[in-house]
């Protein structure tokens, strides 16, 4: 006979915390977020923790290498997608572990042809003031020339004069050619009273422009996760099928960590992952999703250094209607969290847990962290910044970016739902969507910071360690969720006048 779960399975929005007493030093520049994701006996330190509890998710339309160094400046981690070939990916990685601070790759490009129209529609869309023009109009083109406000008159020059007649020329640029350091970029711009330098290799395709507001980019990080090369520290997706030949390379390429992206790890394709990668390479490896305490203890004891929860939660997920699988978000790190709690009291080996999925309002994460979770991982969130490697689009009103699940027909990632069978993605288990363009991952994320920081301070913890052993949770009812919001009132942006 099949056996039940009676309770209701329960996902964040369901709980609040209840304040506990702050005292005087309870404030938010004293909480300190730093957290593990590998494992570790009591009494050590672990091999890898983050500054932030964040991780963006393993998917094509969230983490690549730019959201990588630009999250990993922040304090957190991204896990660059693996579905796409073993070289592109071990590229992205090496990206990032080369990457210098204070060198960006040009967001802000367009090709001679296009028109001033299209410089002014771009630098509003994108608030960048200046636009690199090269032959393709992509970030990494022949450089042609740079627009600035300075390169045209709004009163004299037509809009569609063509940017070709108005931008000043390679021929007339001050350059860098790659392999140049970023003092020596910098002495340039200070010398030639430049704005921006722009970095090219032996074949002038842009690789780089280094700003002069940012020169300071490190000092104003001190968050940023850092190996002791002082390179930036990333994550790697792998499967459980092509992974004795993506291992190698991406450990070649630097990477510091990885983890087996899958819908469902409770598998034993998962176990012989984690022991291949364990018995053959020196590089940290989590394994999941799981949902329960059996998940949770089978990829423990394969090896797994830390462990992902959550099944059917995220934003794009449609396996909960495909296939009727998975549990509410909370529930299954509760049950986790409780199973993590016991290994450790019996084994004195403590096991990170990573929330993955389904967090909507930034407190979900403080609520996650409260539950149980060291870190959290997030797909929907990331996806709004410029960062995100997907297009921003103008739909209505309103700015857009494109944001898909692994397993649409878009991304085809079958490797990820895989079950031993035909190879391929059979049925689709992720919508292809928008979700709202939202600025730049550091303002967002500051912004989240400071608000989960102030809710630690209510719960009287200034670690995340103290939120997970004194939160007090409740549930909430479904008719008191209706006092949560703004509630018999009327809104002033709904249109309605004052009168
Ligand atoms: P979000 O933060 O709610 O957007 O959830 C992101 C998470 O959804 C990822 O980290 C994956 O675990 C999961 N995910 C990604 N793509 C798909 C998909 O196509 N179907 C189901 N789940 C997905």
């Amino acid at each position: 006979m099949a056996q039940y779960y009676l309770e209701p399975s329960r996902t964040f929005s369901e709980f609040l915390l209840i304040p506990n007493l702050s005292t005087k030093n309870c404030t938010p520049q004293n909480v300190d977020l730093k957290t593990p994701i590998t494992k570790f006996k009591k009494g050590e330190q672990p091999a890898i923790s983050l500054n932030i509890p964040f991780s963006s998710a393993v998917m094509q339309s969230v983490s690549d290498h730019n959201m990588a160094t630009a999250l990993a400046r922040c304090g957190g981690i991204s896990f660059i997608f693996g579905s796409q070939s073993v070289e592109d990916q071990a590229a992205m990685v090496r990206k990032v572990k080369e990457y210098k601070a204070g060198f960006v790759v040009s967001r802000s490009n367009l090709k001679p042809e296009q028109t001033l129209a299209d410089v002014l529609k771009l630098k509003e869309e994108n608030q960048h003031s200046t636009v690199a023009i090269t032959e393709d109009g992509t970030s990494s083109g022949k450089l042609l020339g740079i627009v600035t406000s300075r390169d045209y008159r709004l009163s004299r020059d037509s809009l569609s004069k063509p940017i070709s007649e108005f931008m000043t020329p390679f021929s007339s640029l001050i350059y860098g050619t790659s392999g140049i350091t970023l003092p020596e970029a910098n002495d340039l711009i200070w010398e030639k009273k430049l704005n921006c330098l722009p970095i090219v290799d032996e074949n002038q395709l842009l690789q780089h422009l280094v700003f002069r507001k940012d020169y300071d980019a490190d000092k104003e990080n001190p968050q940023g996760l850092l190996d002791t090369n002082k390179s930036y520290i990333v994550g790697a997706g792998i499967n459980t099928k092509d992974y004795m030949e993506r291992v190698p390379a991406l450990v070649d390429a630097g990477v510091d960590i990885l983890v087996i992206d899958s819908s469902d790890g409770y598998s034993e394709w998962q176990y012989e992952t984690v022991q291949y990668v364990k018995q053959n390479f020196d590089v940290k490896i989590g394994a999941g999703n799981v949902v329960d305490r059996e998940g949770f203890l089978y990829l423990v004891e394969a090896g797994a250094d830390f462990v992902k929860v959550g099944i059917g939660g995220g934003s794009i997920c449609i396996t909960r209607e495909q296939k009727g699988i998975g549990r509410g978000q909370a529930s299954a790190l509760i049950e986790v969290a409780e199973a993590r709690e016991q290994y450790y009291k019996e084994t004195g080996i403590y096991v990170p847990i990573c929330s993955d999925g389904g967090i909507v309002h930034d407190y979900h994460i403080t609520l996650a962290l409260a539950m149980g979770a060291d870190f959290v991982m997030m797909g929907r969130y990331f996806a709004r910044f410029d960062e995100s490697p997907t297009k921003k689009l103008k739909v209505g009103n309103n700015f857009v970016k494109e944001f898909w699940g692994e397993g649409s027909n878009r991304a085809r990632n079958w490797q990820r739902y895989d079950s031993g069978g035909k190879q391929g993605l059979v049925f689709e288990e992720g919508v292809d969507s928008y979700v709202p363009y939202a600025g730049s991952l550091k303002e967002n994320l500051d912004k989240t910071i400071h608000k989960i920081k102030s809710t630690m301070c209510n719960c009287g913890s200034l670690t995340i360690e103290e939120l997970q052993n004194n939160a007090r949770i409740t549930l909430v009812s479904a008719t008191s969720l209706v006092e949560g919001g703004a509630h018999d009132v009327i809104m002033k942006d709904n249109g309605l006048s004052a009168e």
